[in-house]
């Protein structure tokens, strides 16, 4: 396990609308490097960066056409070493993001896959034995290639499966087991790129559809999670300080396959999405836990946490997000004061937490925009970062018509300028609660979480860490609850008071409270 992983605090960029440092109108590795002081100023010492390799982009990069290579638009894989040892200097950290399951079909493997004539592609990716063979319940793109055959795709249309084989193989003419020399060839080639930027200074990796990569697998993905444990022993002998973070949303499973950390997401029915993001199909109503209206229910995400919670301690951890760049940012659905009291509840739990761009101030989801790079419903969430109130909010000095996505120039818009004047914006808050959270092991990855107080459709909700209790209460209404501790107030929002055996808290409020010894 890596050791760092224990106080680490990650920042997620999208490279694209981070910082414009040549004028373009996209962000690019020297912007961010210009802003990697900034990065340490939120108390955040790694970062998850999008993917930055060369590609068509027809789903933001996710889409790879090389992976050996920077975007020509990001600048030089040059630039990317600098940008590892800049950070280095600060002590951050930085994972890029591996696409394990599928390519763009413009990768050179897939240009030679598709040829009629065999050759060393033929099977690195999943292709049916001819065109007239197409299962149904497989997604296939069929006809379109020189080769007699289908092939099958991972996401969207131009995002082509890699092979890693099949589990319960149902057409023997075309699907290989797992241990086919032509799906050990595709792990490897995954583990000799995983070593390519290892060996130039990245820290690992966040892993895209971590889960995806045997086909015909359902529940605990026996073969696919063989496949990280091979990737695990790798990394544990070569690189033993990298770090891999998987897009999985099942921690007992992810963790047991190997990954050091995996992501809760924005998936329907889940305890994240109760916390953060869960509203009423039909009218709109909020009914996230974290909603002012306090129509949550806290025991129904606990059931979930705390069995994963058990289920993963000392193996690896949690990773809870503020957002991600697939997701509708919470002021979508949430008020200002609402975010700000959810996102510091993030950096409370254990486990690794992740800071979305732009959340630390409180950014938009904007609402009406085009597609942009595949983004669809997802393109409101990655509009450029806004730093001050001078041209395209400090983004990019290119005429605004040019910019990668517009700049929310809205009345109500918010910047870093801003936020850094007012002690109690979320930036300075989250700065806060972040800087708790480095002074003390109880708070950090590796504390214990324990419930102290959280009833069925009721608030607040109480929990202990160590030798600090956090309560919080998200509703506009006041909540009390049996309270028998003492100590210090360490961080608050909103007010509170300790009396005669009971909590009291004020509408909208968090408090952190150091226990006395
Ligand atoms: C998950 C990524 O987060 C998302 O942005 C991407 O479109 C898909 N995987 C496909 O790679």
């Amino acid at each position: 396990m890596p050791d760092w992983l224990k106080d680490a605090v990650f920042y997620e960029i999208y490279p694209q609308t981070f910082c414009d440092s040549n004028g373009d109108g996209i962000g690019d590795i020297k912007g961010i490097r210009s802003k990697l002081d900034y990065v340490k100023s939120l108390g955040c010492n790694a970062i998850w960066l999008n993917p930055v390799y060369d590609s068509p982009f027809m789903d933001a990069g996710y889409d790879v056409r090389n992976y050996y290579k920077v975007a020509e638009r990001y600048g030089t894989n040059e630039d990317l070493k600098q940008l590892f040892d800049a950070a280095h200097e600060k002590g951050i950290r930085i994972l890029l993001d591996l696409v394990p399951g599928h390519t763009s079909d413009q990768n050179e493997w897939f240009l030679q896959s598709k040829k009629a004539e065999k050759n060393e592609f033929s099977g690195r990716y999943i292709w049916t034995d001819g065109v007239w063979e197409a299962p149904p319940q497989y997604r296939l793109l069929c006809g379109i290639t020189p080769r007699d055959g289908n092939y099958m795709v991972n996401f969207f249309s131009s995002q082509p499966a890699l092979n890693y084989g099949f589990n319960n193989i149902t057409h023997p003419a075309w699907q290989k087991k797992p241990s086919d020399p032509d799906c050990i060839a595709t792990r490897e080639a995954l583990k000799d790129i995983m070593r390519f930027w290892l060996n130039m200074g990245c820290d690992g990796f966040r892993v895209d559809m971590a889960d995806s990569l045997v086909k015909g697998e359902d529940g605990e993905k026996p073969e696919t999670c063989k496949i990280w444990k091979n990737v695990r022993e790798m990394l544990d002998k070569e690189y033993p300080q990298a770090a891999i973070v998987s897009e999985w949303c099942n921690p007992k499973v992810a963790i047991g396959a190997g990954f050091h950390s995996d992501f809760y997401l924005d998936h329907d029915t889940n305890g994240y999405r109760m916390l953060f993001r869960d509203k009423d199909k039909k009218t709109g109503e909020c009914k996230a836990i974290f909603g002012k209206n306090g129509k949550g229910d806290i025991t129904k995400f606990l059931e979930e946490y705390l069995d994963d919670l058990k289920g993963t301690k000392g193996k690896g951890y949690i990773s809870f997000i503020t957002c991600n760049h697939d997701t509708p940012r919470m002021t979508k659905l949430f008020t200002q004061l609402e975010a700000k009291i959810a996102y510091s509840f993030v950096f409370l739990l254990p486990g690794v937490p992740f800071l979305y761009y732009g959340d630390e101030i409180g950014m938009s989801y904007m609402e009406g925009l085009n597609s942009k790079e595949g983004g669809y419903s997802r393109t409101g969430t990655r509009t450029p970062m806004q730093w001050d109130n001078s041209v395209n909010h400090g983004f990019s000095s290119a005429p605004a018509d040019e910019l990668y996505l517009p700049v929310d120039t809205s009345e109500n818009a918010v910047t870093v300028e801003d936020c850094e004047k007012d002690p109690d914006s979320i930036l300075n808050t989250l700065r806060k609660v972040i800087d708790l959270r480095h002074q003390y092991e109880d708070l950090q990855s590796d504390g214990d979480f324990e419930v102290v107080y959280a009833e069925k459709n009721t608030y607040p909700f109480i929990f202990k860490r160590g030798d600090f209790i956090i309560a919080v209460n998200p509703t506009e209404k006041e909540q009390s609850a049996p309270f028998e501790y003492d100590g210090e107030t360490v961080f608050a929002i909103g007010k509170t008071s300790v009396d005669g055996g009971k909590i009291t808290m004020l509408p909208q409020s968090l408090e952190v409270i150091k226990l006395d010894k």
